[in-house]
């Protein structure tokens, strides 16, 4: 099984976008799960509208078996969301979530984890569980030295970065002159890693 964590460090880098066209590309060759686990601000459902009926919270509440969460958006292209409404004051049970995914993950397929923002322990929880990262970032400085934390993080827990995404990179010539959007060559510099542009 090919199992991806997509995070950023930083909120707002397109997580969430770049996950599900990942998806979408992969369901071309392979089956497909798409996870989302941001319990705080999930936005998967406004995306890609989605039935407000089944949720990864449904199965930490025990009211439905993992693989009872799945909406199936193709054959091969199955999306788990995380919650509907934000519940700032539950605290993620980190044993049990870990649980789940692997319930809902499959041996000959790809999954695509949507991790929530920041630096947390639900993100740390999630990493050392599963090992493996896709970085999504944005070529400004704040995003940039967040996703080079979360490099270091990954590398503490042993997880292995498969890669670093650039995402919202301008190419015209008035965007490059400005001195947020930085180079390609010093965010490769930063992070230490193979960057794809998006
Ligand atoms: N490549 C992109 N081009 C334009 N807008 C984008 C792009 N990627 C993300 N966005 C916008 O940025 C915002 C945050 O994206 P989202 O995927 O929800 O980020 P995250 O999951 O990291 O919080 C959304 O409004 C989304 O539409
Ligand atoms: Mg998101």
């Amino acid at each position: 099984m090919n199992l991806f964590c997509v995070c950023s460090g930083k909120g707002g880098t397109g997580k969430t976008l770049v996950s599900i066209n990942l998806a979408f590309a992969c369901a071309e060759f392979s089956n497909v799960k798409l996870i989302e686990t941001d319990m705080l601000t999930p936005n998967m459902r406004f995306y890609l509208e989605l039935p407000k009926k089944n949720c990864l919270n449904d199965a930490l509440n025990g009211k439905k078996k993992p693989k009872e969460t799945e909406i199936a958006l193709k054959e091969n292209l199955k999306i788990v969301q995380a919650a509907y409404d934000a519940n700032p004051f539950k605290k993620i049970d980190h044993e049990k979530i870990n649980k789940i995914i692997k319930e809902i993950a499959e041996e000959n397929g790809t999954v695509f984890i949507d991790l929530p923002p920041g630096l947390n322990e639900d993100v740390i929880a999630l990493l050392r569980e599963f090992k493996s990262a896709i970085i999504v970032t944005n070529p400004e400085m704040g995003a940039v030295s967040d996703a080079r934390k979360l490099v270091e993080i990954c590398s503490e827990l042993k997880a292995e970065v498969k890669g670093v995404i650039i995402n919202r990179k301008q190419n015209n010539r008035k965007n490059s002159r400005r001195p947020e959007n930085t180079r390609s060559s010093s965010l490769r510099k930063a992070c230490n890693r193979k960057i794809s542009g998006f």
